[in-house]
C-alpha cells in the first residue's frame, strides 16, 4: 500500500485531458453486450472498476475487446442471450458496476453470484434488491442486504412501476436495465432528477424510452421492453468528477491556469462548476458542443478568491461526488461554506462526510457536521496540513487530500496510492505536469 505525500505548488500551468466518464464506461460495456452487432467504444476509461464490469461482461458471454488504438468492442449477444458464469463475478470497489449488473441479470434466466473489495462488501444493495424482486428476482445476501449477493434471475418477469426512495442514478438504472429483457412497460418515478446516461444511452441503441418531469421536480421515465438494441459507436466524454480535482486545484493554487479538454458537461452533472463559480471561482467553458451524445466543453480555470457559500440541497445529486473537493475549496475560501442534504455521502465507497470532517479537522480546518450536513469555515488562506489520511479504499478521498496538500503549509500524506487506480489512472504524473508537487513517501 504505497503512500503519496502532495507539498504545496508554486504554479499550475497547461492543457490536459483527464480520462473517460466512469458513468458512460459502465454502461457502454453493459449495452454494449446486450446490442446486435459490434459496439465500438472510443475513450473508455480503463480504471479499476470499468475493468471489472469489461470482465463481468465477458463472463456473462460477451466478446470485449481491448485494440492497440485504445479503442474496445464489445460483439454483443442481444437481449436475454446472457449466459451464466462459470465463476464468482468479483467487482472490486465499483458499486455502480455491481447495482447496475444486478439489473442486468435480473430478467436473465441464470444465477449469479456477485462480491467486491471490503468497501463495495459494507454498501447497501437492499436499494436495488428492492425494486428488482418485484420484476419476480430472487436474491440471498449476506445479513443486513450486503455482498457477497446470489441473483436469481427472473424466467418470466412482469414489468414493474417503480418509485424511487433514495436519489439514485444507480436504483434507476438498475430497474431500467431489468425492464431491457421484460415484455411491455417498466417505469421508474424519481422525485429527484439523478444523471439520465442509462436513458440517453438506451436511446443510442434504439430502445424506446420516454422522460417526462413531475410537478414536483422530479421525473417519471418509461422504457418499452424487448426492444432490439443495436451496435452503436460511443464517444465516452472525459469525466466531470475526475476533471473536479485539476479544476479545484487551480482555483487554490496561486498563480494558475489550466485547461481541461473535452469535459462532459450534461447538466445532471455538472453541479460542481456552477457552485464554484457561485463561490466567485474564475472558470470560463468554452468551444461548447455535443459529442457522442453529451455535451461537452473546455474548462479554463485560474486562481480564485472564493466566498463561501450555502450550497443548495437540490444540486446534491447533480454534484454528488464532488462534495470532498468542493469542502477543500471551502477550507481556503472566506466565510463558511454549507453544505445540506448530504446524506448519501455516508453509504459511498467510504463515509465520505466523516472522512472529510476528519481530514479536515486534523489538516487545522474548522468543520461542523450532522447526520446529511456539513459546514466548513473557510480559512481565506492555506490551512496547517500536516496530516496522514487513511483512504480506506475511497479513491476520491485520496484525490481530495492530495489537491487540499498543494495548498497547506506542511505536506498532506495519503496512505494508499492505490486506490486511486479505480476511477484516475495517472492521475499522479497529470498533476505534477501541471506544477503539482505530489510523489511517494515512505512516512
Ligand atoms: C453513478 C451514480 C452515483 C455516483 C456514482 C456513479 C452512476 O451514485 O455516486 O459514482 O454511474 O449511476 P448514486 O446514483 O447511487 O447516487
Amino acid at each position: 500500500m504505497p503512500a503519496l505525500r502532495a507539498q504545496a505548488a508554486k504554479s499550475l500551468r497547461g492543457s490536459i485531458r483527464v480520462p473517460g466518464d466512469k458513468s458512460v464506461s459502465h454502461r457502454s460495456l453493459m449495452l454494449g453486450a446486450l446490442a446486435v452487432g459490434e459496439t465500438r467504444i472510443t475513450g473508455l476509461l480503463e480504471g479499476a472498476d470499468v475493468l471489472a464490469t469489461a470482465a463481468a461482461m465477458r463472463a456473462l458471454g460477451a466478446e470485449v475487446t481491448r485494440h492497440d488504438d485504445g479503442t474496445w468492442t464489445v460483439a454483443g449477444r442481444g437481449i436475454g442471450a446472457l449466459q451464466t458464469p462459470s465463476g464468482v463475478i468479483d467487482m472490486g470497489n465499483a458499486g455502480t458496476g455491481v447495482r447496475l449488473l444486478m439489473g442486468l441479470v435480473a430478467t436473465h434466466p441464470i444465477t449469479c453470484v456477485f462480491t467486491g473489495d471490503a468497501s463495495l462488501s459494507r454498501r447497501p444493495m437492499e436499494r436495488v434488491m428492492g425494486p428488482l424482486r418485484a420484476f419476480g428476482t430472487r436474491f440471498t445476501a449476506r445479513d443486513g442486504g450486503l455482498l457477497p449477493i446470489t441473483v436469481e434471475g427472473a424466467a418470466d418477469p412482469v414489468p414493474v412501476a417503480a418509485e424511487m426512495t433514495v436519489a439514485s442514478a444507480q436504483v434507476k438504472s438498475a430497474v431500467l436495465l431489468a425492464g431491457l429483457n421484460t415484455p411491455g412497460e417498466t417505469s421508474v418515478i424519481q422525485h429527484v432528477a439523478t444523471r439520465d446516461h442509462t436513458e440517453n444511452m438506451l436511446r443510442h441503441f434504439g430502445a424506446e424510452v420516454i422522460t417526462e418531469p413531475l410537478p414536483d421536480g422530479g421525473v417519471s421515465v418509461r422504457l418499452i421492453g424487448q426492444p432490439e438494441l443495436k451496435a452503436a459507436d460511443i464517444l465516452v466524454p472525459a469525466d466531470i468528477s475526475s476533471a473536479a480535482f485539476p479544476l479545484v486545484a487551480a482555483l487554490l493554487v496561486p498563480d494558475s491556469e489550466v485547461r481541461i479538454e473535452a469535459v462532459g458537461l450534461n447538466p445532471l452533472r455538472a453541479g460542481l462548476v456552477e457552485t464554484l463559480i457561485d463561490m466567485g471561482a474564475d472558470i470560463t467553458i468554452e468551444n461548447r458542443r455535443t459529442e457522442g451524445g453529451e455535451p461537452v466543453g473546455d474548462l479554463v480555470a485560474k486562481t480564485s478568491a472564493l466566498s463561501g457559500i450555502d450550497v443548495p440541497p437540490a444540486r446534491a445529486a447533480s454534484m454528488i461526488d464532488e462534495y470532498p473537493v468542493l469542502s477543500v475549496a471551502a477550507a481556503l475560501a472566506t466565510g463558511t461554506t454549507r453544505m445540506t442534504g448530504i446524506g448519501e455521502l455516508r453509504v459511498k465507497e467510504s463515509d465520505r462526510l466523516a472522512a472529510m470532517v476528519d481530514g479536515l479537522t486534523a489538516c487545522g480546518v474548522v468543520v461542523r457536521s450532522g447526520e446529511d450536513w456539513m459546514e466548513v469555515d473557510g480559512l481565506a488562506g492555506p490551512p496547517k496540513g500536516g496530516a496522514e489520511i487513511a483512504v480506506d479504499l475511497d479513491h476520491r478521498i485520496a484525490m481530495s487530500f492530495l489537491v487540499l496538500g498543494c495548498v497547506t503549509e506542511n505536506p498532506v500524506v495519503i496512505d494508499d496510492a492505490d486506490a486511486i487506480g479505480t476511477s484516475f489512472p495517472g492521475f499522479v504524473d497529470l498533476m505534477n505536469g501541471l506544477g503539482t508537487q505530489i510523489g511517494e513517501t515512505n512516512t
